[in-house]
């Protein structure tokens, strides 16, 4: 494995704690930088509460078969995202692989292995999935069976029931506690010590050709972006199609389409493509604003990890007008724990009190700033009442605000027809909160709205102004272009066409399955026999919603009699229908389906829909064939293990 293996820098652990004299060892397996982020967290209170000499690990950076001469006034954290169907992160993998296998075997050979290791575990999860923080739980049954000795409970928050922060702050109090007896660790005052440091650059300006503006890496700089292209570095693809398809004034859905073909970048149908987004201008300059950086935006900076181990999360020198803009997630959720952090930098005595308690008082947090979706930005503004918090360490921002995300859409074409074109269709986030002024947005997808207004010279019908510095990076791809890479998923057609398929996918869960339909038609035109193509669709109204209606007239032609699609149109009638209610309409037909071994795919919402798609596929294999309730969802799981039901679902 060389992910990861950077010029100079060593895999082993062991040598790398000797080196910077740690510790501590706080490793993550994160796929949205959430546990990335609590890994720092966890880092920085360690050493300013406990002293521990701390240091963040990305899983996929070292080796683990030494991890049994880990000296034993050590400990190692593992902070660990589970992912999709209870799968690692993709920089976990392979330490999942490793400590979970049949034959794990370190450098000594003592028995049991690791039984001088001490650990303390802390998993994210979402309980609408199957298999809940499967990632952590497996991790720790592992570390124990190799006789390691966990200290504190093994914590686990809950992303589905957003309780995340919630079960992280709730679980990490007992485990320092546990931490600090096992350790002899003394608590002191917790003093803020900034972990990087900021460098005004005489001599350059935002024009220089050294400054990173946006750019992800040295070769997108330097002009010479080439592959492979993936998720640490993404290809600047053109749009070459970027419509609305809903119908409706208050409500946009888009169809995009990006060109890869002057990259490495391959797909299949099924897969992923992630978004590069770029935060909303208007946003940017709040938080400038706000924190009193305006005037020193296109200040050229370079920033230094103070600490050996510290990774500082963008390139530079940089300005922060481009950290904020592109690097930075502004707008996204706080923690209270930040906004604790911050209380000892505010402009004044009332705005340190109310930041001191809503760091303490969860529900007084909720009713503040939880329920009407506010950002860092705004909460500031809110708590000051304007005036600006001057003093807070840029270090601070950057340790406490995640890295700006890539967001995952379910690829809506075909590799088989438009293998050189991957198309989209994503919902746009906007969401009226009672009690707040403007709309809360979100950020991707209103970014790919100001793209596609863009694009085509409309106006910005936006009142609220969203003012978007859309050219990508250093502006020099002209607003029609968008940064991604692709994920391959395993959410995949049969390979044999003609064998039945089943889809549901109301709202946008249909993305995957316009490029499945495509693949199929286009089977069939081949002349290749294509077996039945079912798809449950759902939305709410015929002549708001329906996406891609003239499309599946097409789709039609080609397959025949083999392709059908049941809709439930939810706000049409005096009734709502739903996906699921078709389903239980024809039991019979499903029942026989599923005997002849159709594949189930599910795509769209996590939360409800997939769930209540799930129990009701138990309930029709029950009634259909007498058997108990027990015994058919049996049946539906054994689906699930055996690949023959496949969801692609987010919540
Ligand atoms: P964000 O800014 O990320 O906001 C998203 C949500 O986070 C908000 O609705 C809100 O609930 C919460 N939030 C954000 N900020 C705050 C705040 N300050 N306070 C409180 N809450 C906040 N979407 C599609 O439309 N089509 C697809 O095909 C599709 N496929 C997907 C496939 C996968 C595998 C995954 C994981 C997701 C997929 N999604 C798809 C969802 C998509 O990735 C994005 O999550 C979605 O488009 C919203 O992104 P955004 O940046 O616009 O919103
Ligand atoms: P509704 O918004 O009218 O309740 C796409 O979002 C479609 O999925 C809409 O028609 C929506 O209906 C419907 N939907 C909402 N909740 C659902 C659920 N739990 N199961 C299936 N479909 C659902």
């Amino acid at each position: 494995n060389t992910n990861g293996l950077k010029a100079g820098k060593t895999r082993n652990i062991i040598e790398k704690i000797e080196e910077a004299g740690k510790n501590c060892i706080i490793f993550y397996g994160s796929q949205t930088g959430t546990a990335e982020d609590y890994a720092s967290r966890l880092a920085k209170e360690g050493k300013s509460r406990f002293g521990l000499e701390t240091m963040v690990a990305d899983l996929e950076d070292y080796d683990y078969d030494n991890l049994d001469q880990l000296p034993e006034d050590k400990v190692i954290f593992f902070v660990l995202a589970t992912y999709g169907e209870g799968e690692p992160t993709d920089n976990a993998v392979d330490f999942y692989e490793f400590i979970t296998g049949e034959d794990v075997s370190f450098s000594e050979s003592a028995d049991p292995p690791l039984g001088t290791l001490k650990y303390v575990t802390f998993g994210l999860g979402n309980n609408t999935y199957e298999h809940y923080n499967s990632m952590v739980r497996n991790v720790d049954k592992a570390l124990t069976k190799l006789g390691a000795h966990r200290i504190g409970d093994a914590g686990e928050g809950d992303d589905g029931a957003g309780t995340m922060e919630e079960d992280f702050l709730a679980w990490k109090e007992p485990m320092w506690a546990a931490l600090a007896k096992k350790m002899g660790l003394e608590e002191r005052e917790a003093q803020y010590e900034p972990i990087f440091g900021i460098v005004e650059r005489e001599g350059l300006t935002k024009d220089s050709h050294e400054v990173y503006l946006g750019e992800p890496n040295k070769m997108h700089l330097e002009g010479s972006a080439r592959g492979p292209f993936n998720a640490h570095n993404p290809y600047i693809a053109p749009i070459v199609e970027s419509k609305e398809i809903f119908n409706v004034k208050d409500r946009n859905c888009l169809h995009m389409e990006v060109d890869i073909s002057g990259s490495n970048l391959s797909y299949q149908t099924g897969d992923h493509i992630a978004i590069w987004p770029t935060n909303a201008g208007l946003e940017v300059d709040y938080f400038l604003d706000i924190l009193g950086l305006a005037e020193k935006r296109d200040t050229v900076i370079s920033v230094k990890a103070l600490e050996p181990t510290a990774k500082v999360p963008f390139p530079t020198p940089t300005t922060f007008d481009a950290i904020v803009r592109y690097h930075m997630e502004i707008c996204a959720p706080i923690s209270r724990q930040f906004v604790s952090t911050l209380a000892a930098f505010a402009p004044d005595e009332s705005s340190k009190a109310e930041m001191t308690k809503l760091g303490q008082d969860k529900d007084y947090f909720h009713e503040k700033v939880s329920k009407y979706h506010y950002n860092l930005a705004g909460l500031l503004r809110r708590v000051s009442g304007g005036q600006k918090w001057n003093n807070v360490p840029f270090s601070a921002l950057i340790e406490g605000l995640t890295k700006l995300q890539p967001r995952y859409y379910s690829i809506s074409s075909s590799s088989a027809v438009q293998p050189k074109k991957i198309s989209i269709t994503a919902v746009v986030e906007s969401q009226l909160i009672p009690g707040r002024e403007d709309p809360f947005t979100g950020v991707a997808t209103n970014y790919l709205l100001a793209l596609k207004e863009k694009q085509n010279g409309e106006p910005n019908p936006k009142p609220y102004g969203l003012k978007y510095e859309i050219c990508g990076p250093r502006n020099k791809y002209d607003g029609i272009h968008v940064p991604v890479h692709v994920r391959h998923s395993n959410f995949k057609l049969p390979s044999d066409p003609s064998k039945p398929i089943i889809m549901i996918g109301p709202g946008t869960g249909v993305a995957p399955f316009r490029g499945f339909v495509q693949e199929r038609a286009k089977q069939a035109e081949d002349g290749e026999t294509v077996g039945k193509t079912i798809l449950f669709f759902g939305c709410r109204k015929r002549s708001e919603d329906f996406m891609y209606e003239s499309e599946w007239e097409e789709r039609k032609k080609a397959l025949g009699d083999a392709f059908e699609m049941p809709i439930a149109f939810s706000r049409d009638g005096p009734k709502k229908v739903y996906v699921q209610h078709l389903l239980k309409e024809r039991s019979k037909e499903i029942n026989e389906l599923l005997e002849k071994k159709a594949y189930v795919y599910v795509c769209g919402d996590a939360a409800n829909m997939a769930r209540e798609v799930n129990t009701v596929l138990a309930q029709i294999v029950s009634e259909q064939r007498g058997i108990p309730e027990a015994k058919a969802e049996e049946i539906v799981k054994n689906m699930r293990a055996s690949n023959q039901y496949q969801e692609d679902v987010w919540s």
